[in-house]
């Protein structure tokens, strides 16, 4: 297997985030066994389709130079050797959140990923000068784009209608329980 520059899961530290807190988050975006079986399915048939998602999306932020921005160093560059770092990340982030298990190790990494988007430790990882933090207001904005586009990626599956509804959804509420989570380094006090 080949090693992810800067993917620290196993070792990432506890989150304080609790389990019984992750099981009101899940309660509250509606997630339940039958979404957890859809997300895994969701997993297979997005697997070997990863790049051309990041593609997408990678597409869509450089698009954008609000968000290209945080990825630019004080020259307004985009850091190439930053952009190529995050996007093996975020390619294994699509992986996690489908076939990881939502344990107390999934909450710790989450809250690694939370802190990275902040001025606690973005930039850290890939020891690069670039924005202090992602603004809060764009991670919550970005749940659209990053939902809306996976849907033709579960579409070529061929699957069923009510099955692509139902990989779709649970992506949905994966996607935004996890920006949920990430808010917590942006909010500590009244989170
Ligand atoms: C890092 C996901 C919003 C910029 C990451 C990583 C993931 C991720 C999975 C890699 C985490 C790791 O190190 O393992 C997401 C999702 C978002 C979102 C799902 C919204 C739903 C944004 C927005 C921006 C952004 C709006 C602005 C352009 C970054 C940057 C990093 C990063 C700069 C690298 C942080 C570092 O220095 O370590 N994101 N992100 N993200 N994301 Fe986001």
């Amino acid at each position: 297997m080949t090693t992810i520059s800067g993917y620290d899961y196993e070792t990432a530290t506890a989150s304080p985030v609790s389990v019984e807190e992750l099981n009101l988050l899940k309660a509250s975006v509606l997630f339940g066994p039958e979404d957890e079986a859809a997300l895994r399915k969701a997993g297979e048939v997005l697997a070997d389709q990863v790049e051309d998602v990041l593609d997408v999306w990678y597409g869509f932020v450089g698009r954008h130079h609000h968000l290209l921005a945080q990825f630019s160093g004080p020259d307004g560059e985009p850091i190439s050797r930053y952009l190529t770092a995050v996007r093996g990340r975020f390619g294994q982030w699509i992986r996690d959140t489908c076939e990881r298990p939502w344990d107390e190790q999934w909450l710790a990494y989450q809250h690694e990923i939370g802190l990275r988007h902040t001025p606690y430790k973005k930039n850290r990882t890939d020891r690069v000068e670039s924005t202090t933090h992602v603004p809060l207001r764009y991670l919550i904005a970005l749940i659209y784009p990053i939902t809306a586009t996976v849907r033709p990626f579960l579409e070529s599956s061929g699957r069923p209608a009510e099955e692509i509804d139902a990989m779709h959804e649970a992506w949905r509420k994966a996607v935004i329980l996890q920006v949920a989570l990430w808010t917590r380094p942006y909010a500590p006090g009244p989170w």
